[in-house]
C-alpha cells in the first residue's frame, strides 16, 4: 500500500486541520472508488496507483498535485467527484535514479483529459525538464474530456509543446495501458519510446465505429490499434509486453541504458566480461555462402558484454536491427542490417527505424556501433513511389550529423549507396573495420558483369559459352572489388580484422573515442519522430 495512504488514516486525536488534510487525502486517493477499480481489474488491468507502485522503487513515490481538480462545471461536472482530476503525478526513483511520472486513472471519468488534468501533466514535465530527469507517462484514457470542450484540446497542446521541448533533452517514455484515442495518440508519438501490453493497449486516431462510418471497413479494436498492429505494421510501438509487470520490468531495463538527460553519459556498470574476450565463432562468417541468410543477432550476442542485447523495435522492419548493449561496461547503440529478413536490404521502414534511433543515440551521448551486411536498397515500384529516396536520405542525414563515436564493421556485403549509408568513412565514421570476407563495391559481381560486358556476353554463340564467360568475368570482378582490400588501400577501411578480434577491436576503439567532442555540435538535438 502507498505510504501516503497509510499516513492518511484519520486519527481521532489529531488536530482538526490535520484531520481535514487526512480526509481530503483519503478522498483524493480513492480515485473512482472500489466498484470502478474492480471493473478495471476485471479487464486484467492494474489501477493507476498500483502501476506507479510496481514501476518505481518501493516507497520512492512522492505525489504532486493530489488535490487538484477541475474548475469546469458544464454538463454536470459540478456534481461529480473527480479526484486528482483523473491523473496521478509525481516523482520517484527507478534503480535508484530519479524519474518524473504521471498515470492516467481510468476509474475517474475514463481517465479523460480536462484542462486541470493536462496542467498537472505539464507541471510534472516542467519539473523533469528543469531538473534533467526522464519523464514516464502511463496512459489509460478516453481522450479529450468532452464536457470541457476546447479547454481539453488546449490541454493536449500544452502537453505536445512540452513533449517537443523535452525532446532530445530528457528521455521520454510512454506506456499505453488502455485506450489512447484521437489526438491523444500524439503525445506518445512525440516521445522516444512507446510500450504496449498485449490485449489491453489500443491506439488509434479514429476508432472502429468512425472507421466503419467513413470507409465501410469493419475492424476490431485489436486489429485496428492493438499491440501487434503498432509493433509490427505502423512502427508506432517500440516494445510489446505480455503483461503489465512485464512492461514495467522492460521499462526499468531500458532506463538502465539511458542517461538522465543530454547533459550526461549513460551509466557505466562493472563489467565481468573480459574486454579481451575473443569471438572465434564469428570466423564462421567467412565460410558462409554469400547468398545464405543468417540472423545478425548472433553477431551482436557474440560481441556484447555477457552476450546481452536489449533490442528496440524488434517487431518492425526486421531487416534492420537496433538496440542497446554494453561493451567493456559502456553503453552503446547497435544499428545493424539483418540478412535474415529481405536479405538485410535497406527499405523505407528500415530507413526510418534506423534514422530515428541514430538520432536518439546522438542526442543522448551514446556511441554507435554499426554492423554491416547489406546488398543495397530494396528495389520495386512500391518502394520508389513510397519515397525510398526521401526515407533513405534520413539515414544519411542521421549518420552525417551524429557526432558521438561511430564505429562500423563490414561483415560481408556492403554494396553501392547502402555501403555509403551504413556509417562509412566519408560519412565521418571514426573507425571503420571490415572482415576479410567483406565484399565492398559499387554493385554485386553478377550485376556489374552484365553491365560492363553486355556486348561480349551477347556475342557468345551458345548459352554454355555465355555462362562460362559470365562466371569468369564475375570472378575477375569479385577478385578485384568484392573484397575489403581495395577499400583498405584507400583508407576508407581503417583495418581488415580477424572476426575473432571483433569485440576486442571495437572496445579498444570505444576507449580511444571516449572523450570525443566536436566543438560547436553539442547544441540541443530534438528527436523528431521520423
Ligand atoms: C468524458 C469519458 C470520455 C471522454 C470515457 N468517458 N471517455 N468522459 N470524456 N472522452 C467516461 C464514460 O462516460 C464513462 O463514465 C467512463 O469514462 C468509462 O467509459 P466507458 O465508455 O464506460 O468505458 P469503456 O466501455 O471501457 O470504453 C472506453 C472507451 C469509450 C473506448 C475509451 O469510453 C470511448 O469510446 N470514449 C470516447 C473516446 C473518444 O472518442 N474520445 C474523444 C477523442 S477525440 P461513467 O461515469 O459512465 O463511468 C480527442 C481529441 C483530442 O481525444 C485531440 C487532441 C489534440
Amino acid at each position: 500500500m502507498d505510504n501516503a495512504l497509510k499516513k492518511s488514516r484519520t486519527s481521532a486525536r489529531a488536530p482538526a486541520s490535520l484531520r481535514a488534510l487526512q480526509e481530503a487525502t483519503r478522498k483524493a486517493m480513492q480515485g473512482g472508488g472500489a466498484e470502478k477499480a474492480q471493473a478495471q481489474k476485471a479487464r486484467g488491468k492494474f489501477t493507476a496507483r498500483e502501476r506507479i507502485h510496481y514501476l518505481l522503487d518501493e516507497g520512492s513515490f512522492q505525489e504532486t498535485d493530489l488535490l487538484v481538480t477541475t474548475r469546469a462545471t458544464d454538463f454536470g461536472l459540478q456534481d461529480k467527484d473527480i479526484p486528482g482530476d483523473g491523473v496521478i503525478t509525481g516523482f520517484g526513483t527507478i534503480n535508484g535514479r530519479e524519474v518524473c511520472v504521471y498515470a492516467q486513472d481510468f476509474t475517474v471519468l475514463g481517465g479523460s483529459l480536462g484542462l486541470a488534468h493536462a496542467m498537472k501533466i505539464a507541471k510534472i514535465m516542467d519539473l523533469a525538464y528543469d531538473n534533467k530527469v526522464p519523464v514516464i507517462g502511463l496512459l489509460d484514457s478516453g481522450g479529450a474530456r468532452i464536457q470541457e470542450g476546447v479547454d481539453s484540446l488546449d490541454g493536449y497542446a500544452e502537453i505536445f509543446y512540452r513533449n517537443t521541448k523535452c525532446s532530445g533533452v530528457v528521455p521520454q517514455i510512454s506506456l499505453i495501458l488502455g485506450p489512447c484515442a484521437g489526438g491523444a495518440v500524439y503525445s506518445p508519438a512525440l516521445t522516444d519510446f512507446v510500450f504496449m501490453v498485449e490485449g489491453i493497449s489500443h491506439m488509434f486516431v479514429t476508432g472502429p465505429d468512425v472507421v466503419k462510418a467513413a470507409t465501410g471497413e469493419e475492424v476490431s479494436f485489436d486489429h485496428l490499434g492493438g499491440s501487434d498492429a503498432h509493433a509490427g505494421k505502423s512502427g508506432v510501438c517500440h516494445f510489446v509486453a505480455k503483461s503489465e509487470p512485464d512492461c514495467f520490468r522492460q521499462v526499468r531495463e531500458l532506463l538502465s541504458y539511458l542517461p538522465q538527460s543530454r547533459f550526461e553519459k549513460p551509466p557505466r556498470v562493472a563489467n565481468p566480461d573480459p574486454v579481451r574476450r575473443q569471438t572465434p565463432l564469428l570466423e564462421k562468417m567467412c565460410d558462409l555462402d554469400a547468398r545464405k541468410a543468417y540472423r545478425m543477432h548472433h553477431v551482436v550476442w557474440q560481441v556484447a558484454d555477457e552476450h546481452k542485447f536489449f533490442e528496440v523495435h524488434a517487431g518492425y522492419a526486421k531487416n534492420m536491427i537496433v538496440g542497446f548493449m554494453r561493451m567493456g561496461g559502456e553503453v552503446v547503440g547497435v544499428v545493424a542490417n539483418n540478412p535474415a529478413h529481405l536479405a538485410g536490404a535497406l527499405d523505407i521502414n528500415a530507413s526510418d527505424k534506423a534514422a530515428r534511433f541514430i538520432r536518439f543515440l546522438n542526442a543522448f551521448n551514446i556511441p554507435i556501433v554499426t554492423l554491416v551486411d547489406v546488398p543495397g536498397y530494396w528495389p520495386g515500384v512500391h518502394q520508389e513511389h513510397g519515397g525510398i529516396i526521401r526515407h533513405g536520405a534520413k539515414i544519411l542525414h542521421a549518420y552525417c550529423e551524429a557526432t558521438v563515436p561511430k564505429i562500423s564493421v563490414i561483415l560481408r556485403k556492403a554494396y553501392g549507396g547502402a555501403y555509403i549509408a551504413m556509417s562509412s568513412k566519408h560519412m565521418r565514421g571514426d573507425f571503420n573495420f571490415a572482415a576479410p570476407c567483406a565484399e565492398i563495391a559499387v554493385m554485386g559481381p553478377q550485376g556489374a558483369t552484365e553491365i560492363l560486358f553486355s556486348r561480349e556476353l551477347a556475342a557468345c554463340k551458345t548459352d554454355e559459352e555465355r555462362a562460362q564467360l559470365r562466371a569468369r568475368l564475375s570472378r575477375d570482378y569479385a577478385d578485384k572489388f568484392a573484397s575489403p582490400y581495395q577499400t583498405a588501400s584507400t583508407g576508407s577501411i581503417d583495418e581488415v580484422i580477424e572476426p575473432s578480434q571483433m569485440r576486442v577491436k571495437i572496445i579498444r576503439a570505444l576507449r580511444f573515442l571516449k572523450d570525443k567532442r566536436i566543438p560547436g555540435t553539442h547544441e540541443n538535438r530534438g528527436n523528431i519522430p521520423l
